[in-house]
């Protein structure tokens, strides 16, 4: 392994370079008093709110936070790794980046990637010109690929033979060596062979274009269906995805990044025109996946097959994405109808059909809550409290911060209980005073659940006096519901003594056998009063907390500036 490069000389290269030019030459910067002002380049937004600073060396975004050195800066916008980030700073500077320890510089693998690089134009020539290319032409044509995309995605042809490859190649000791070691042959009893023969080949590139590996599809049924490269200094299954470079090539910002499963899947997309494919090499998406995906943009969806293997594929990405889920970042899954995958699919149905399921896929918080809402009984109180107990633990690996904030909120609404609670994980209200305490075997109902048992049990609350209102502009399941009936028991008096023409009402609306269970639910409490105003007043509330969440998304997505943000939010509420 290269040794670790000595801090005094990262503290030096930052002290050399400079970050405005660094900057300046990506995105034209403009002086703004002092510092240096320009859109930022990492969320969209039409008055600059990036600013650099030459003083400190920084740039900070005060729309989306981004912020960093003019190592973070590569990171982030050429998609650098920290090591990348410094080797490009040094080489700006003219300086050789030192290692400590004692086996320093690590191998050097320029070798392997001028071999890979031959192999790869190897086998596209052979595509074109090897005497039995044409059933590999005549595949790929059958599958429907142009000829346009299989040079975007430099397809190639590994002909039928045990040493087309080597021979090609040269077979002295320092080809051999690489050709080893770069997973392009084989060794046995003493004798070295191709590992790819007659099989498409598709180049594995890294996010810099540099060819670490292939697949290589068999033109028929044999297996295995795809052969990939093994694991090399240069090539690691776990932190390369299929077309990120592609993408990067084709788009001059990513949006978002489809993460599929298939080689072909890739292609096919980028071939209608859905240019952010990238897949996992026969592997689960891996935490180092997820990190490139979103030093790349903050918008990944997961697609997977609708089956039973593509839904656990699918929570497997979910626990892998969760520890990742920063603010700003986005993580969606789409599932597939049954047999088909993206490849068969875009193809049948065209890129508009295709784009709008991608439109339409499941957020992560209602991926999450729908899988553990399958393994419980909703519609009862013990279910929905061990429906918490399975959500609590895979929250908490969210990452602090507004997301996981909106998670807990998401799961106390769900659930009926408080996210306060939830948060620190004491039991109900096991110490608040007499009425508290009856109020702890309640909770598990939503307000607005409660509220309209209550009004079904007791139409009269209808008309108790100086009743708040606001709450019935929340948008929440049930509240129309629940304004329809406080409502029509208000304008209709006789309907507050009379509650089988109440029912009445909403016989032949799907509403009634709804409204029919909850009037038939307990409540373990006889304050309905007291218990109805206070329903009423946690709406009230929620109101609130919609409006500041509301806010804080168009802070989030940069629509308004943290000072914007700051500023509605003292005009709205006073005491904040
Ligand atoms: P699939 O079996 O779903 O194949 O494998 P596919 O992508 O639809 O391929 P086509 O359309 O039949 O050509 C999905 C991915 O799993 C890996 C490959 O990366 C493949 O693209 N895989 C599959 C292998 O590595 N080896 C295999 O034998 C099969
Ligand atoms: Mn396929």
């Amino acid at each position: 392994m290269a040794g670790k490069i000595p801090s005094t000389f990262i503290d030096d290269l930052l002290n050399r370079c400079d970050i405005v030019d660094l900057i300046n030459s990506r995105i034209p910067l403009k002086k703004a008093g002092k510092d240096f002002q320009a859109c930022c380049p990492f969320h969209d937004e039409k008055t600059p709110s990036f600013t650099v600073s030459q003083e400190k060396q920084f740039y900070h975004c005060f729309g989306c936070s981004a912020h960093g050195s003019a190592i973070g800066f590569l990171m982030d916008y050429d998609n650098m790794s920290f090591i990348e980030a410094i080797e490009e700073l040094a080489h700006q500077a003219g300086v050789e980046v030192p290692r400590e320890g004692s086996q320093d510089s690590g191998p050097d693998c320029r070798p392997l990637y001028s071999a890979l690089e031959q192999a790869s134009h190897y086998y596209t020539e052979q595509l074109r010109s090897h005497p039995q290319a044409s059933h590999a032409v005549t595949y790929l044509k059958q599958r429907g690929l142009s000829g346009e995309i299989a040079r975007d995605f430099n397809i190639g042809y590994a002909p039928p033979g045990w040493d087309n490859l080597i021979k090609h190649q040269g077979k002295d000791a320092h080809t051999t060596k690489q050709l080893r070691e770069s997973g392009m042959t084989l060794e046995s009893e003493n004798r070295c062979y191709d590992r790819f023969r007659d099989r498409i080949m598709f180049p594995i590139r890294d996010h810099r274009g540099r060819t670490v590996g292939f697949g290589g599809r068999i033109l028929g049924d044999e297996k295995p269906k795809y052969l990939n490269s093994p694991e090399t200094p240069v090539f690691h299954k776990g932190r390369e995805l299929y077309g990120l470079y592609e993408a990067h090539k084709a788009l001059r910002k990513i949006k978002r990044l489809l993460v599929v499963e298939g080689y072909m899947d890739v292609v096919a997309l980028a071939q209608f025109g859905i240019r952010y494919a990238v897949a996992t090499l026969g592997t689960a998406t891996t935490p180092d996946h997820l990190e490139r995906i979103f030093r790349t943009t903050p918008e990944v969806i997961f697609c997977f097959d609708g089956d039973r293997a593509g839904r656990d594929a699918g929570w497997k990405a979910l626990n892998t994405a969760l520890p990742l889920m920063r603010e700003g970042r986005e993580a969606r899954f789409l599932f597939l109808p049954d047999g088909e995958d993206p490849d068969t699919l875009i193809r049948k149905e065209g890129t508009e059909t295709f784009e709008q399921r991608i439109q339409n896929a499941t957020p992560l918080s209602q991926f999450l809550f729908d899988k553990l809402a399958e393994q419980v009984d909703m519609s009862s109180l013990d279910g929905r409290a061990r429906l918490a107990e399975l959500a609590k633990p895979l929250i908490a690996k969210l990452p602090q911060g507004v997301f996981h904030e909106m998670m807990l909120k998401a799961l106390s609404e769900l659930v009926g209980l408080n996210s306060v609670h939830l948060k620190t994980q004491t039991p109900p209200s096991s110490n608040t005073p007499t009425r508290g305490a009856k109020r702890s075997t309640l909770q598990p109902m939503t307000p607005v659940r409660l509220a309209i048992t209550l009004l079904l049990k007791q139409p009269e609350l209808a008309q108790l006096p100086n009743l708040p209102t606001q709450w019935k502009t929340l948008e929440k399941p049930g509240v129309d519901l629940l304004t329809e009936l406080l409502d029509t028991i208000q304008k209709n008096p006789s309907l507050a003594t009379n509650k089988g023409a109440l029912f009445e009402r909403w016989r032949d609306r799907k509403e009634g056998k709804y409204l029919s269970k909850l009037a038939n639910s307990d409540l373990p409490t006889q304050e309905y009063t007291a218990e109805f105003r206070d329903a009423l007043t946690h709406l009230q509330k929620q109101l609130e907390e919609q409006s500041q969440d509301l806010l804080l998304k168009q802070y989030q997505e940069g629509s308004i500036t943290e000072e914007q943000y700051k500023e509605r939010l003292r005009q709205q509420y006073p005491g904040k």
